[in-house]
């Protein structure tokens, strides 16, 4: 096993997710573009996926599924250590998502910073995540995927819009021994050389936006679907049986995997080379399509809710895309947290502490500006340099 040397282990105590609402069906897009239920269903499994409405951002998306994880954690905002959001569609370039999120939860002490690994994100978010518990900086920690791939998808091009949906997922981790189960291993993995295969070229400091970029389509994502399905087929066997090796467990001995929804045919073919039923993988891909990042979060959501994930199981999470990256990890599931009903009394004093939190963050603007207006901004005096301290030419 791959054992924590000062015993502490990340521990998964809450999950929480947000879809949008808006279903956009198979039979939706063949009156978009050229192409047919039938073909989408036999090509990857999806039958629908979900669309941001106007009102929904990655961050809006992140902080309802951080909401609900906390909840399930019964842990509080102030409480948190650090906020990770892995995402492929940030709010902006900067600021992070993740400061976003920290600052609408009211997270008071949080650090928080977004990762960029494409759909792998949620399995390097999660790494980092337990490896910042298992050194000791941090005991409570907020991992969020959260897309809104609807954003940057060419609706024109049926290759690829007929894949992506959008959404959200969160868990909370939290320090602890082994005894009640945790993260037992993982790995991370990138092969730059692919990075073509699978891209958003526009927007970046190459091509930053531009009316040209913008003529050129250069803000939606390009693939080439063919190298990306042959690389996730290679990896996703190989990643799920090393991260098993590490954690000492041999892979027929995991209860359930939680693979990343790409594809159907992938998930497929995995669990073919692994000599596993299909039934040990989880699927839910055919009401969300390719969510990416938020896509592993929203199926742990769920395989919980559905039973299949129990405490005691080893679960093998693995994800793979863009970079090209992979990544996985074993974790043993937890018991879970006694959830109680929340009372009135409960449920309302939390939604004072996240009017609170927006309280507190207009306020801290409003302070900044007085502060402004009434100092001027601070600015070092000029100071004279001395001729002879001056470099010579
Ligand atoms: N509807 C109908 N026809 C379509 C289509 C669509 N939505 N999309 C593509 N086609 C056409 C192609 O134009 C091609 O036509 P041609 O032979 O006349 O050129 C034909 O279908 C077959 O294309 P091909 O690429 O061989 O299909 P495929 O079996 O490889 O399936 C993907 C295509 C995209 C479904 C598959 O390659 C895939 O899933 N790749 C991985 C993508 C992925 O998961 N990306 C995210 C990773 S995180």
């Amino acid at each position: 096993m791959a054992e924590s040397k000062n015993g502490r282990y990340a521990h998964i105590v809450g999950w929480g997710k947000y879809v949008p609402n808006k279903v956009l069906t198979n039979d939706d897009l063949s009156r978009m573009v050229d192409t047919s239920d039938e073909w989408i269903v036999t090509r990857t499994g999806i039958r629908e996926r979900r669309v941001a409405g106007p009102k929904d951002t990655t961050a809006s998306m992140g902080l309802a599924a951080a909401k609900e994880a906390l909840e399930r954690a019964g842990v509080r905002p102030h409480e948190v250590d650090l906020i990770i959001v892995a995402t492929a569609t940030p709010e902006h370039v900067f600021p992070s998502t993740a400061s976003l999120i920290q600052d609408a939860l009211g997270a008071v002490k949080a650090g928080a910073f977004d990762l960029s690994a494409g759909c792998t994100g949620f399995m390097y978010a999660l790494t980092m995540g337990n490896q910042a518990i298992r050194s000791g900086a941090s005991e409570i920690i907020l991992v969020i995927g959260a897309e809104t791939l609807s954003r940057i998808m060419d609706w024109k091009d049926r290759a690829t819009c007929v894949l992506f949906g959008d959404g959200a997922g969160a868990v909370v981790l939290r320090a602890g021994t082994l005894a009640a189960g945790g993260v037992l291993a993982t790995l991370c993995r990138s092969d730059g050389s692919g990075g073509d295969l699978l891209m958003l070229p526009g927007g970046g400091s190459k091509f930053p936006a531009s009316h040209q970029t913008l003529d050129q389509n250069l803000h939606t994502i390009k693939m080439n679907g063919r190298e990306v399905f042959r690389f996730a087929t290679r990896i996703m066997d190989k990643s799920a049986r090393e991260v098993a090796a590490q954690a000492g467990i041999p892979i027929e001995n995991v209860e359930l995997i939680i693979p990343h929804q790409a594809n159907l045919r992938i998930i497929q073919a995995a669990a073919r080379a692994l000599k596993l039923p299909d039934e040990r993988f989880f699927v839910n891909l055919h009401r969300y399509g390719n969510t990416s990042s938020a896509s592993i979060p929203i199926a742990i959501c769920e395989a919980v809710e559905q039973g299949k994930l129990k405490p005691g199981d080893h679960c093998v999470m693995v994800g793979f895309g863009a970079g090209l990256t992979w990544g996985a990890a074993l974790v043993k599931w937890g018991e879970p947290v006694p959830l109680h009903e929340p009372t009135r009394l409960e449920r309302v004093y939390k939604r004072l502490l996240y009017i609170a939190a927006g309280v507190r963050s207009r306020l801290v603007r409003g302070l900044r500006r007085i502060e402004t207006l009434l100092g001027g901004t601070p600015s070092p005096k000029p100071t004279r340099i001395d001729k002879d301290k001056q470099p010579k030419k």
